[in-house]
């Protein structure tokens, strides 16, 4: 965690950054999770049938690194948060999903964002959506007042993650469901690499080690952890600019990777429960190149 000082740094830095995102995506820029351009983090992550029920705008909107709404089974009437909602395509997917007896919100820190996110919300024509304006670490909901928390490559961004998944307990009901894509490190990424804020705002220098992401989710109270990596990549391919990164990043290349983060918060719940459920780390379906076998980015 962030002392006190680089946190309030980290999350001003992250919020300057997405929101000149939003203002590129209004003006038709392509976006993507991490770079400038659209890269390898951000492609193909949607499948036809999702993109075909939306307006393109919330589309073009994906800063993503996976499709979170196609990680879980979502039901009629269920209530779905989506952390770090963005132009919203993915609580729109999901508000399709729990369909007109369910809900879907959708939680940013930045306005542009939250203002992209409405009227792609307006666009699409959807009335079980609400988008609120506040940080992951301190959500502006209940407790136990949501079936699932999703999250598409965002927890990453956060200062104190520790607290972000605590608060993401908090608001679960029991027997609520956590899915989340995010960027994870699967091995040692370089100390110069993981202090540089522009590599941070980038979704790389933030991206917690598999071991400790399972360990903090085990420790906020969550059941049946399991981080499964779907796309692994390079820095440069990440979208960002070697020339801005500090001697020696070349060391994190193919230690950053995509993945799917489940786990529940157990129905009859104790922390001795949850603390002893079994923890599984997946690496099958991966390859080097960016791209992924087995159907996980389609
Ligand atoms: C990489 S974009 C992903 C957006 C969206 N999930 C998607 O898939 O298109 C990160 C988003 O998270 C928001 N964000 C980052 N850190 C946050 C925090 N601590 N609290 C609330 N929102 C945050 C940013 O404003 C931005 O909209």
């Amino acid at each position: 965690m962030a002392d006190t000082q680089n946190a309030a740094e980290i999350t001003e830095r992250v919020r300057v950054r997405y929101a000149a995102a939003a203002r590129r995506v209004q003006t038709g820029v392509t976006g993507s999770c991490c770079g400038d351009e659209k890269d390898v983090v951000s492609a193909d992550i949607y499948g036809a049938d999702d993109v075909a029920v939306l307006p393109e705008e919330a589309v073009v909107a994906s800063l993503g690194c996976g499709n979170p709404t196609a990680l879980i089974d979502l039901h009629e009437g269920e209530t779905v948060l989506d952390l770090g909602s963005g132009g919203g395509i993915d609580v729109l997917l999901s508000a399709r999903r729990v369909g007109p007896t369910g809900f879907a919100y959708g939680l940013d820190m930045t306005d542009e964002m939250l203002a992209l996110a409405q009227e792609n919300k307006a666009k699409a024509g959807v009335t079980n959506v609400a988008f609120l304006k506040g940080r992951i670490e301190d959500i502006p909901l209940p407790a136990k007042s949501v079936d699932v928390v999703i999250s598409n490559c965002v927890i990453n961004l956060a200062a104190d993650k520790s607290q972000v998944l605590r608060d993401a307990f908090r608001v679960l009901r029991p027997g609520g469901r956590f899915a989340v894509s995010d960027v994870v490190a699967d091995g040692p990424v370089p100390d110069a690499l993981r202090q540089n804020m522009e590599a941070w705002v980038g979704c790389l220098a933030g991206a917690l080690d598999v071991d400790e992401y399972t360990r903090l989710l085990t420790d906020a109270g969550f059941a049946d952890v399991s981080v499964t990596i779907t796309r692994r990549y390079t820095v440069a391919e990440a979208g960002l600019d070697p020339a801005t990164l500090p001697e020696g990043w070349q060391a994190g290349d193919g230690k950053l990777a995509s993945a799917f983060v489940r786990a529940t918060r157990p129905a009859n719940e104790t922390r001795e429960k949850a603390a002893s459920s079994p923890v599984m780390v997946l690496r099958e379906n991966v390859s080097s190149d960016g791209c992924c076998g087995g159907g996980c980015c389609s």
